[in-house]
């Protein structure tokens, strides 16, 4: 059986691991809302229509900050339609999913739902085809306390206090030719920069996110954030990464290491901003929002799904429905694996998203609601990955794929809390026939044992969770796992994540 060996020591941090990092993303899109957090009749509905078991469900996933209410959706959005009393909402055409935006649920409403999981929002304001004003009425509206025509508006509408929003997001993809006010680098940097002014003119404590590129294989990948943070450096915290990994052409092994493509993606977008910030002479850093990832079947979405016709435009299609093989959640478990690994830049990101639409809970209307294969990775890293990400040194044999070229077969990062004395470690083996030993050397994390251990692998690396079958997958305890004189040994079946907590 081959073997790898990393070494872990609580001394050399990344970075701390900011909380942000477990960020979720809702979007106005297909059944995430409607029939998936909102079910006004379903047997599970509160008093607002919310379905408590998928509020108890994002609980468990446990996700910090969520982004809203878009996505490719925003850049059609006027905000104003989602507040106020329901029947004078007008139903409107969502371009970017074909679809109508009946308005039933807003602001206010998804607010309401924040408070019932838990979560922080970070809102995204459209800056496709609007601008600097309804950014700054948005901004208003949300965050003043009271005394102008806005925050009273918000006040009238039921809310006395202000919603105190701090992270916002410059528009949404606005590298992406399929974005509704797609703009060259040179414009969008510069709408975003006199945007993110104002809004700052109005409430200083705000968190702004610039748009970065929609993925690593833009053709303006690279010069689109240059150009951007030229423009926008002094203005903003974060620049935004987006990408999405599918299996392609039954390529399993290149799928299995999309999380090497993250690591360049995140590497490059650093280099970049570091270099702006060198030609500026500036001694502040921009980090990065990494505020889309996923598994997602873009191909499916685009050559089945799609919608068309200029009389078809049904309210909460079923859209992006993917569901997620074993295999998927390796990926998804790896890609956070990779976030970790640059806790030290990444210091915000959304999985997108959370319900139904590419999503780790799904919902039937009318009946259940269950745990897709990705949720396990989700909520496990969240819970145990606390403190510092840890610097690794991580001897692994190799394998050759088509896409990325020799990868390592097994990729791991390891957590440290100084608070609680706890570590963990997450690790994926990509091979897709081989089970892989591995030795963990943790002797300076002293005398430490194995509280918890979990593997999601399964027989069938596609086997995955559906209606039918809503538990057909779930992790397992690692009953491999050792500790003795300082050296953690543990097995890794083929096509597998793995997590471990030591205290
Ligand atoms: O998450 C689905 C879509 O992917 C989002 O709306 C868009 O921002 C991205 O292209």
């Amino acid at each position: 059986m081959p073997s790898a060996h990393l070494t872990i020591d609580p001394h050399f941090e990344v970075g701390r691991i900011d909380r942000r990092v477990f960020g979720g993303f809702v979007e106005h899109l297909g059944r995430h809302v409607y029939d998936g957090i909102y079910e006004p009749g379903h047997p599970a509905a509160d008093a607002e229509g919310f379905r408590t078991d998928v509020v108890e469900l994002v609980r468990e996933l446990g996700v910090s900050t969520i982004r809203y209410p878009g996505g490719n959706f925003v850049s059609g959005f006027r905000w104003e339609d989602s507040v106020g009393p329901r029947e004078e909402r007008p139903r409107r055409l969502d371009l970017a999913w074909h679809s109508t935006e009946t308005n039933e649920v807003g602001l206010h409403e998804f607010s309401s739902w924040l408070d019932k999981v838990g979560s922080e929002l970070m809102l995204a304001v459209n800056l496709g085809t609007r601008g600097t004003l309804e950014a700054l009425d948005l901004l208003e509206y949300a965050n003043l306390a009271g005394g102008t025509a806005l925050s009273q508006r918000r006040i009238d509408n039921g809310r006395t206090d202000a919603f105190g929003v701090r992270m916002w997001c410059l528009g949404n993809e606005m590298d992406g030719p399929w974005q509704l006010g797609h703009r060259s680098a040179d414009d969008y940097g510069k709408i975003a920069s006199r945007t993110a002014k104002a809004m700052r003119q109005l409430d200083p404590s705000i968190e702004l996110v610039v748009c970065g590129s929609s993925s690593a294989h833009m053709p303006t990948f690279g010069e689109w954030e240059r150009v951007v943070l030229t423009h926008a450096y002094d203005d903003v915290d974060y620049i935004s990464c987006h990408a999405y990994y599918e299996e392609k052409d039954g390529d399993l092994g290149s799928f299995l290491a999309s999380a090497v493509d993250m690591d360049g993606f995140i590497e490059t977008v650093v280099a970049t901003a570091d270099h702006v910030k060198a030609v500026r002479g500036s001694d502040k850093t921009v980090n990065i929002s990494f505020d889309e990832w996923n598994v997602w079947y873009l191909s499916r979405f685009q050559n089945v799904d799609k919608i068309e016709g200029l009389d078809n435009w049904p309210v909460a299609p079923r859209l992006l429905e993917d569901v997620y093989s074993v295999a998927d959640a390796v990926v998804f478990g790896n890609l956070m694996i990779s976030l970790l690994k640059h806790a030290d830049r990444v210091t915000s990101a959304s999985l997108a998203q959370l319900v139904n639409v590419i999503a780790p809970i799904m919902t039937e209307p009318g009946g259940p609601a269950w745990r897709q294969t990705t949720f396990f990775p989700f909520s496990i890293t969240s819970r145990l990955a606390q403190g510092a990400a840890l610097e690794l040194k991580l001897d692994a044999p190799t394998y050759e794929t088509k896409e990325y070229g020799v990868v390592p077969l097994v990729d791991a990062v390891a957590t440290h809390d100084a608070s609680t004395g706890r570590s963990a470690v997450f690790l994926v083996n990509r091979s897709t026939t081989e089970a892989l030993d591995v030795t963990v050397d943790v002797a300076s994390l002293g005398d430490v044992s194995v509280l918890e251990s979990h593997t999601l692998a399964d027989e069938d690396a596609y086997a995955k969770n559906t209606l039918a079958e809503p538990e057909r997958v779930a992790p397992h305890e690692n009953d491999s796992v050792r500790i003795e004189g300082g050296a953690l040994t543990v097995t890794l079946p083929p096509v597998s994540w793995t997590a471990l907590s030591l205290g």
